[in-house]
């Protein structure tokens, strides 16, 4: 097997995941998407009005990340309050109840409190009962595939019935908004799915997923302070990113996990009818439709309006993909994300 860092161990992992077969098999229930939501805050926060504060310029930023704006929660917002007005749409999408929820993940990294989970709070905001199990999952950027396969792998087992899945992030609450190298690639936001038995009516099913983090690179992107080790400052609670190599990982990861997926299930990138990529940089996105071959319409791209929401990012744009009417019964579709760890992971579905 190639791989396409010949000279990186932290690639090596991926060649033994080309044997693990899907986890759904004809003995275990099809889990499938059973409705969607989202939420972004109101304010719009333009290029423009960025380069009146930071010596940036809406040219610079369009052509490196393809952002154009992106949305930033006020005050009032938390990530709590944005998560459940996507829970809500999604819920009333998939015609169920907060009762009818047993198992609810919030992937985010910037939960509101240390403790409890962000889950409990949205748990208690839907009116959920009592006996259903709510967490917290931090994978960054790609927390929502991995928050994604683990609510799947749980309803497969038969001893969850409903789970929502979301990814909430106020992301711009660690942002230095003097370091024009970082504030101008992020955005809040939250999105949300609802999984559940699949429906003849709505066969949206999960058929693989596919979680990995390589070790050693943490110090390429993260937030080096207000955590409990001694050596975090409050000083220093802000995105710190060593761009470049970031760029080349993400690029390298999603094509690495989007092969193993396809190959394993014996598909190729022209089956693919829709690649729902985490929403980091338009470059990113750019090299992986031409490592699948794909045209670009088959790519959903919305970082122009949102910037990286982080976990938010990928459900955030799968509600809109869906209520354009992008997606149609028995299209293949890609989820696949990249992030802080660095951590990636991917996913199909097919619709
Ligand atoms: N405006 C103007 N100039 C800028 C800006 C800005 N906003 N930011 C940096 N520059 C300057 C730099 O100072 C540098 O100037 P110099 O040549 O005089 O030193 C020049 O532009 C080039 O900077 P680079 O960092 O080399 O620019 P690059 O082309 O690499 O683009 C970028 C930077 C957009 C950050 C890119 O590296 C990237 O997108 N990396 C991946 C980021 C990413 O995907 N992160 C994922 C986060 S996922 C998660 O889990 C949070």
């Amino acid at each position: 097997m190639r791989h396409a860092f010949p000279e990186c161990r932290f690639f090596a992992p991926f060649a033994s995941h080309l044997t693990r077969a899907s986890v759904s098999t004809p003995s275990t229930p099809a889990i499938a998407i059973l409705g969607t939501g989202s939420n972004a805050p109101a304010r719009v926060l333009t290029n423009d009005e960025l380069s009146r504060r930071v010596d940036t310029s809406d040219e610079w930023i369009f052509t490196r990340t393809g952002i154009r704006e992106r949305r930033i929660a006020d005050a009032g917002d938390s990530v709590a309050s944005l998560a459940t007005a996507a829970a809500r749409f999604a819920l009333a999408d998939a015609g169920l109840e907060p009762s009818d929820i047993d198992l609810l993940i919030v992937a985010t990294c910037t939960p509101d409190l240390p403790m409890p989970s962000t889950a409990c709070l949205v748990q208690t905001a839907l009116g959920m009962r009592e006996r259903a199990a709510c967490l917290d999952l931090n994978a960054a950027c790609t927390g929502f595939v991995y928050a994604l396969d683990h609510a799947w792998a749980l309803l497969s087992t038969g001893r969850y019935r409903h789970a929502l899945v979301i990814g909430a992030e106020k992301i711009s609450s660690l942002v230095d908004w003097s370091d024009r190298t970082t504030c101008v690639l992020f955005g809040d936001g939250a999105g949300a799915v609802v999984l559940g038995p699949a429906r003849a009516a709505s066969p949206a099913r999960i058929l693989d997923a596919q979680l990995g983090a390589i070790p050693g690179t943490a110090d390429l992107l993260g937030v080096p302070g207000g955590g409990s080790s001694p050596a975090t400052s409050d000083a220093r609670r802000h995105i710190a990113m060593r761009g470049k190599e970031v760029f080349k990982f993400a690029v390298r990861g999603m094509e690495e996990v989007t092969r193993d997926l396809l190959a394993r299930n014996g598909l190729s990138g022209a089956d693919v009818a829709l690649v729902v990529p985490h929403q980091a940089n338009l470059r990113i996105i750019h090299a992986l439709a031409q490592y699948l071959e794909l045209p670009y319409e088959r790519i959903l791209v919305n970082v122009d309006r949102y910037g990286n929401t982080s976990a938010a990012s990928i459900p955030l744009a799968l509600d809109e993909a869906r209520r354009s009417g992008r997606l149609k019964s028995g299209d293949l579709v890609l989820f696949v994300a990249f992030g802080a760890g660095l951590t990636y992971g991917g996913a199909l579905v097919r619709w």
